[in-house]
């Protein structure tokens, strides 16, 4: 038995946890042999391979990244993707594909197994953890830390100038690193996707924060936007790959807040130090227990499957549960946190 391993999107820490644990319980268990696909899905389309053995995963697993690389290509949307796909393969001769991926990733997985017969195994990674179907992916944890670190020196510097500091944390489409975050390191307001802010009403909660002498922190998702008025942010359009990008958010705000309070804002954009380094504990535990368990669902011969947490059991569940929409923070569990905002 041959089995292919792929990551794909953007990275996150965890993910040589992961092919650490599928390779090391697929040889030393099963007898398995494995091939490394570079790049996400371009690996498979291109036939471009990197060999995956048990000392080429030696001492990965507290390393950040990833050793296969990664990319957003959609093979579904190349020319005779699924196809290409098909031929390199069997070519290589391999008979299952686990990946380990976010939303498109795993949708694409999802295609190709469900409609073309492709058997993949789905393993889920973002620092977002916005995908259904699974409790939490490896890489928030991660990402939460190293925001609620950022916090925290803020805060210190913050109240020495007596200033308001935006942070922008990452978060297109979900706020649940700007809310787990944001409630770990004591933030006067945090602003998610998921609700349209007032910025008349953050201003208010900034106004009490100084009548109260302290300087206020503000997180903010990459996502979030004002309930009204227009947002001119920095760059708002594609980059050169075709990627939205969305930066610019955190600006935006600390000068609105400057001009209608008449207090000093500075702004501090993490990006991607969020998904670099070495992964928390906690997510290179999990991490392993996904590769452990994909291993299995490959030795089953259960396809079209993705390994999931669900309390403290991993599960498997369609990967297409996990891509049919994303997994956002409930308004009820926001309105719970607003209680500390001003
Ligand atoms: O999906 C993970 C993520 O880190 C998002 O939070 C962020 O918006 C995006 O990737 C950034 O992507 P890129 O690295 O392609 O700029």
């Amino acid at each position: 038995m041959r089995v292919g391993v792929l990551t794909g999107g953007g990275d996150c820490p965890g993910l040589n946890a992961v092919i650490r644990a599928i390779v090391r319980k697929g040889v030393q268990e099963y007898g398995y042999d494995f091939i490394g696909f570079r790049d996400g899905w371009r690996g498979p389309l291109e036939g471009e391979t990197v060999p995956l053995s048990i000392p080429a995963v030696r001492g990965i697993l507290p390393r950040g990244g990833t050793i296969l690389g990664s990319s957003r290509t959609n093979p579904l949307t190349t020319e005779h993707g699924v196809r290409r796909i098909k031929g390199n393969l069997a070519k290589y001769e391999v008979d299952a594909l686990v990946t380990i991926g976010g939303e498109d990733t795993l949708g694409v997985a999802a295609t190709l197994s469900d409609e073309y017969g492709i058997p993949c195994v789905g393993v889920p990674k973002t620092i977002d953890n916005d995908l259904s179907a699974t409790d939490y992916t490896f890489g928030f944890d991660t990402a939460v830390g190293i925001a609620t670190e950022a916090i925290d020196r803020l805060h210190t510097t913050a109240e020495s100038h007596m200033r308001v500091l935006v942070v922008e944390v990452m978060g297109r489409h979900a706020g649940w690193i700007a809310l787990h975050s944001g409630l770990a390191g004591g933030a006067n307001v945090i602003l998610i996707p998921e609700q349209r802010f007032d910025i008349d009403q953050v201003c208010a909660w900034v106004t009490s924060r100084f009548r109260a002498s302290y300087a206020p922190i503000v997180v903010v998702a990459e996502g979030a936007m004002p309930a009204e008025g227009k947002m001119i942010l920095k760059d708002e359009s594609h980059d050169s790959f075709g990627h939205v990008r969305l930066s610019g958010v955190g600006e935006w705000l600390a000068k609105e807040i400057e001009r209608r309070t008449g207090k000093e804002a500075r702004t501090t954009v993490l990006g991607h130090v969020q998904r670099g380094g070495t992964p928390s504990a906690f997510d290179r535990w999990l991490a392993t227990r996904f590769g452990l368990h994909a291993i299995e669902a490959v030795r089953d011969g259960d396809c079209g499957v993705m390994v999931a947490l669900r309390g403290t059991d991993i599960v498997r569940v369609p990967i297409a549960d996990a891509t049919a929409r994303l997994k956002t923070v409930d308004p009820t569990l926001y309105a719970e946190v607003g209680v500390f905002f001003g």
